[in-house]
């Protein structure tokens, strides 16, 4: 129910503009985000390679309202990969097709996002396209099919496990060839009719699409699959299984959020295996903040308890 109203709140303009204006949840925030300019983000980006830790890099921004808006996105993205490029650190990129005018329409966001991974391919860089609600399944699908039938390869999706679509999904992509796929649970409010409604069958059908994608048939298509999750079940489940299928460490990767369960991320790396974290920065950090409010209510009454000191 707690997580139903964050996720609920965090689509709320006066509750945004309210908690974006007080100091301690704006420094609070910055336990999930890099900082507001690429300056910070880069300086956080380069302390985790020394550590051995790769990185996705996130602008937050979504929803867009207006075609300019879309446009300095895609822009930001461009200078973000210039400067990967120029300062030599490892990390690609993660966007979302609101912040590139999906709202507005599929033509747009198509173009915003095929002159990033544009952009990408000249610098042997890579674009992961989010997933975002349910509303933007098919859509996304969509440009991420189109940007592969224009001969793309270096743009990835993510599947969400706490949808009953998932597995055709993710048979379609894997039948398709080349697939780059990172899986997670989800983070969204959805209907029962379309999400599992239970913790407990997101968590199977996680393990269910993982063994999926890590599959000789997956493999075989040329899959590459990104396990993003913080749950010692799903990764013990993932190194079981790619053990059993005599998997190198190296053939795939885990993916985590910037400043949740750190030490874990460098237990991983130690153990030999792929590690990517996502690291977002920028203003508009409030629906991302509440999304991780909404993931573990504990966050939420450390935060409270700064508010009331
Ligand atoms: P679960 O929620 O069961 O958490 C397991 C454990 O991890 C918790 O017990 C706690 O210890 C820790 N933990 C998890 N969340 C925490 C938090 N916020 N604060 C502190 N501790 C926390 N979703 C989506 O819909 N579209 C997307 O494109 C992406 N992209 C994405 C990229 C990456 C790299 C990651 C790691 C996650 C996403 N997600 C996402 C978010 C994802 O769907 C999911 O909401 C979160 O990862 C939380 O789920 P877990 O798998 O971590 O398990």
């Amino acid at each position: 129910m707690l997580r139903d109203a964050f996720l609920t709140l965090s689509h709320n303009t006066a509750v945004r503009n309210l908690a974006t204006g007080l100091p301690p949840a704006r420094r609070f925030s910055r336990r999930f985000v890099a900082g507001e300019t690429l300056d910070d983000a880069i300086a956080v980006v380069r302390a985790m390679n020394q550590a051995g830790v790769l990185a996705t890099l996130d602008y937050l921004g979504e929803n867009v309202t207006n075609p300019a808006a879309a446009r300095a996105y895609a822009e930001e993205y461009i200078g973000i990969l210039d400067r990967i490029q120029r300062e030599q650190v490892k990390s690609n990129v993660s966007l979302k097709l609101t912040g590139l005018g999906l709202d507005l329409s599929t033509d747009l966001a198509f173009e915003n996002v095929r002159r990033v991974v544009s952009i990408a391919r000249t610098h042997d860089n890579f674009v992961r396209i989010d997933m975002e609600s349910s509303d933007y399944t098919d859509r996304t699908l969509a440009i991420y099919r189109r940007l592969r039938d224009v001969g793309f390869d270096n743009v990835g999706v993510v599947i969400q496990a706490y949808l009953y679509r998932s597995e055709a999904d993710i048979n379609a992509l894997i039948r398709r060839g080349g697939a780059n796929i990172r899986l997670c649970k989800g983070a969204y409010d959805e209907p029962e009719y379309l999400a599992f409604p239970r913790k407990a069958d997101t968590d199977a059908n996680f393990v269910h699409l993982m063994q999926l994608l890590l599959s000789p048939e997956a493999r075989q298509q040329g899959t590459y699959a990104a396990i993003a999750t913080h749950d010692d079940a799903m990764i013990t489940a993932t190194q079981a299984y790619a053990a059993e299928q005599d998997l190198d460490r190296q053939a795939y990767e885990f993916q985590m959020l910037h400043g949740i369960r750190t030490n874990a991320q460098l237990a991983l790396v130690r153990d030999g295996y792929k590690m990517r974290v996502y690291v977002p920065y920028g203003s508009h950090w409030y629906p991302y903040f509440m999304r991780r409010l909404a993931e573990r209510p504990a966050n939420m009454l450390f935060l409270l308890r700064n508010l009331v000191r």
